[in-house]
């Protein structure tokens, strides 16, 4: 059996990151619509690269990225619903890219023990901008490395070693990071032994809450909602009472949306047990949601929030740890001088994308837009019998789909046909769970276009009744 978040004793992990690179779909697709310079890139690609499942060998190959799109050597368009989450201002934003340019003229590095001003400049700024007052700073190159910082610091502060953590969560794909994450396909068999001490709940998602009452994310959450799920982590915190920290995205990115009170009641039993908690808002921070963090939603504060992807403005990579200045007590060890910690270009980028997230107005559009097209995925909920699920906030949309709404088995083989069929017709996005059709798209996106993305999605669900 699965379940569309496992699968079968002895079978290869499930692929809950995204759609399959090996699927005779991926191949038939691949037959018919790519060809020419694309093709010779991909198999050169294929050739030079290690093969991993979510990557090589890879789907197509990108010319061009401008704004929500991506072009291919054929000159067929993507509009871009995933971007990894790197995209928020949309690709190559042109006041970005002069930004770096004239950086790279001033300054384009510091080496350790050297400091700059785009690196102290950019510290302050998120110190500012992050909720509850958090203020000290550590930047490292990948989101995966800001992870491990933060592992390693919630250590060092509290004196403690073990991590609570969610099932199915992803937090990126070193050994810290993937031992607090919980996906098969970055933990299991031949990579193990992971780090000790990393335990896992069950995470909250109404749809599936394997603890808790379940209803679609169109219904409101009732009383119970996340209840179980909240009363379990403050048992296991206070059962064993030496937890380093917990470590969660406070929107899970499948999506799933926390019922209210959730995170204040996690934060409570973190409160009660000394025990640090720490948001990893990697895809969710800068605006996915519609508010700057997704955790201003609940109004909860982390002892550390961990940034990265769209910081580096979908040019460059830089990601950061940011906590509370009383967690400032590891001076006398290394958490992680990474060789770019304050690379001023990078800074440079990071701090031009916040100036044009807050110039522009995308934490708004996010809003804005999003609420729209949630109402319309609502709206086709109603006429596609596959979706048996719609949620999301902000940017950050789900569409899951089941065979049967009453038994809930994922719908998987039609979510792969969905998705190659939007593919065709200009339209990119992710599968999660193997069966979630997970919209990301660019903070820039407008309502036109947002349309025409619902409407290819649209057409493609209704093309699938017929599989
Ligand atoms: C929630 C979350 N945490 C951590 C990471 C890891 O970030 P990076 O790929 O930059 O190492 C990701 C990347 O997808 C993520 O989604």
């Amino acid at each position: 059996m699965t379940n569309g978040q496992g699968s079968r004793a002895g079978a290869p992990p499930a692929q809950s990151e995204g759609e399959s690179n090996l699927s005779p779909r991926r191949r038939a697709w691949a037959e018919a619509n790519i060809a020419g310079r694309t093709r010779e890139l991909i198999e050169r690609d294929a050739k030079v690269f290690l093969h991993q499942s979510v990557s090589t060998p890879c789907m197509s190959a990108v010319k061009k990225a401008e704004g929500i799109w991506l072009e291919d050597f054929a000159g067929q368009r993507y509009m871009d619903f995933h971007g990894n989450n790197v995209h928020h201002i949309g690709y190559g934003h042109p006041r970005l890219v002069a930004a770096i340019k004239t950086q790279l003229d001033e300054l384009s590095f510091a080496p350790r023990r050297f400091t700059c001003e785009p690196a102290v400049e950019l510290a302050e700024r998120l110190g500012a901008l992050a909720p509850g007052g958090l203020s000290k700073v550590l930047f490292t190159t990948g989101g995966s490395d800001a992870v491990e910082v933060a592992l390693k610091l919630a250590r060092v502060a509290s004196g403690r070693v073990k991590t609570l953590s969610c099932w199915v969560a992803f937090h990126g794909a070193g050994f810290g990071a993937a031992s607090v994450g919980g996906e098969q396909l970055f933990r299991s068999g031949k990579l193990g032994p992971l780090l000790p001490g990393t335990e896992h709940v069950p995470p909250f998602g109404c749809y599936r809450d394997p603890l808790g009452p379940q209803h679609d994310g169109r219904s409101p959450h009732g009383a119970e909602c996340g209840v179980a799920c909240a009363n379990l982590v403050r048992y296991v915190l206070q059962k064993e009472g030496d937890f380093a920290a917990l470590i969660a995205e406070p929107n899970r990115a499948v999506p799933y949306i926390p019922p209210p009170g959730f995170w204040r009641a996690v934060r409570q039993a973190c409160d009660e047990t000394g025990t640090l908690l720490i948001f990893d808002e990697i895809p969710t921070g800068l605006g996915k949601t519609g508010r700057l963090f997704a955790c201003d939603h609940d109004a909860v504060t982390p002892d550390i929030l961990v940034l990265g992807k769209a910081l580096g403005g979908g040019v460059l990579p830089i990601a950061a740890t940011v906590c509370r200045a009383e967690l400032d007590v590891a001076g006398d060890f290394a958490l992680g001088h990474y060789t770019h910690e304050k690379n001023p270009v990078t800074a440079r980028a990071a701090l031009t994308t916040l100036d044009i997230i807050a110039d522009e107005g995308l934490v708004e559009n996010a809003a804005a837009v999003g609420a729209w097209a949630l109402e319309r995925l609502y709206e086709m909920m109603q006429r596609h019998e596959i979706v048996g699920d719609v949620r999301g906030r902000g940017f950050l949309l789900g569409i899951e789909l089941v065979r049967d709404r009453d038994s809930k088995e994922p719908a998987s083989e039609a979510a792969e046909a969905v998705f190659y069929a939007a593919l065709e017709r200009g339209l990119s996005f992710k599968i999660t769970m193997g069966n979630v059709l997970t919209l990301t798209p660019p903070l820039v996106t407008g309502r036109a276009d947002m349309e025409r993305a619902l409407d290819i999605l649209d057409d493609c669900l209704s093309d699938s009744a017929a599989l």
